[in-house]
């Protein structure tokens, strides 16, 4: 049981996230609070974790039944050993009309100077840094690893220089934290083909304390920089893309901002995310996900668990953020959500 699939909303699927390690070397106060994910934090099991092949297997399963885009996450992808062959084995996947997938990876950009070749060998087509600052103090205090934003630059000039092509980097914003940092990060990758995008401060998982005073609407963000360089519309490049898109006035490129907190995207979400031990959940919120792994493991057919995916999309009818917009109440089920690290964004 193959092909187009819908869900209760009437919503294809398209793209599959995958998170390949719980783990990272960053503290984000958003996504990994150090306070919580200290030293006596228990991460995964070497043995939960989907191996290589177990995660082809299922990217096959999913790429038949019409996803697109396959997303690698983490944690921090780059920490999961010799992702490269991962990469070889995903990239080697076709559709039925035999063409190549639209295959990705969202990293924190640490050590990508070191593998941006390797990836680009392997097979992948491009990627996301994330850098939520390049004022060196307020990126170090950020990812709470005293990490310095040099090296992240220099990463993302790796993935320039071997042809991983576009590039992205996600910047989250947290008012009264980078703010300041909005302008001065628009304007050094103004005219370098580096599309940055600007990511509202989500609600996500269970442990960062989310305000919604922390909140900068992406209208203020579109504003600050329309004041500063000009901006205007663009169309989207495709349906269900989580980021709005707008460009320099001047020809200086493309910026995005991605609204989940102020201007929900649920009608159109495609996505499924698959977690590092192989349990699929339907919403980037969701409490509970679907045990892919068992059925792996438990020697199931190709076509058997083709069948349990199928069925599980039928009956998806998540839309987390547009409900909370409508009824706060309703969204939040006094269930504890899912936690950013663990099934990658
Ligand atoms: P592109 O394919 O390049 O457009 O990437 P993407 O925006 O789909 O993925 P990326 O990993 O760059 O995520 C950007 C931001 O959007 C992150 O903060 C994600 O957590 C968030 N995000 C991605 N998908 C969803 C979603 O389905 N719902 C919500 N609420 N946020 C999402
Ligand atoms: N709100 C918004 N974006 C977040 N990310 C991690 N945590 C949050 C949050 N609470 C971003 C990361 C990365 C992407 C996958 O998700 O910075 O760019
Ligand atoms: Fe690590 Fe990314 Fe989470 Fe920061 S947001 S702690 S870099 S996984
Ligand atoms: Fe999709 Fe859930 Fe995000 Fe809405 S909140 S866009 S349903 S992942």
């Amino acid at each position: 049981p193959t092909g187009e699939l819908r869900d209760a909303l009437d919503r294809p699927l398209r793209d599959l996230r995958i998170s390949v390690t719980d783990r990272c070397n960053f503290r984000c106060g958003y996504c990994m609070p150090k306070e919580i994910f200290d030293k006596d934090y228990t991460f995964l099991p070497q043995s939960s974790l989907l191996s290589f092949e177990e995660i082809r297997r299922v990217a096959s399963i999913f790429v038949a039944h019409g996803v697109r885009k396959i997303r690698l996450t983490g944690g921090e992808p780059l920490l999961r050993r010799h992702l490269e062959h991962l990469v070889e084995m995903l990239a080697a996947l076709r559709t039925d009309n035999g063409e190549a997938l639209d295959l990705t990876l969202t990293t924190n950009g640490s050590l990508l100077a070191r593998k941006a070749q390797a990836l680009r060998d392997a097979g992948l087509q491009r990627i996301t840094v994330s850098l939520d600052a390049l004022d060196d103090a307020t990126f170090r205090r950020m990812n709470d690893a005293d990490f310095p934003v040099a090296d992240v630059l220099r990463g993302i000039e790796a993935a320039e220089r071997v042809g991983l092509a576009p590039i992205k980097v996600n910047m989250v914003v947290k008012r009264g934290t980078n703010d300041d940092q909005i302008v001065p990060m628009a304007r050094h990758f103004k005219g370098t083909g580096v599309v940055l995008r600007f990511i509202e401060y989500m609600d996500v998982g269970a442990t960062n304390g989310w305000r919604m005073d922390e909140v900068l609407a992406s209208a203020r963000v579109v504003e600050r920089l329309d004041a500063e360089f000009g901006l205007e519309p663009l169309d989207a490049a495709a349906s269900g893309e989580t980021a709005e898109r707008w460009r320099y006035r001047d020809g200086g490129g493309e910026v995005g901002v991605i609204s989940s907190v102020t201007q929900a995207f649920c009608h159109s979400c495609n996505r499924a995310r698959l977690s590092t031990e192989g349990k699929l959940f339907l919403c980037l919120f969701a409490s509970r996900g679907h045990d892919l792994r068992a059925l792996l493991r438990g020697g199931a057919s190709d076509a058997e668990i083709a069948g349990a995916v199928g069925l599980i999309w039928a009956g998806r009818n998540d839309r987390y953020s547009a409900l909370r917009g409508e009824r706060p109440a309703v969204a939040d089920r006094g269930e504890r959500r899912v936690e950013m690290h663990y099934i990658g964004g």
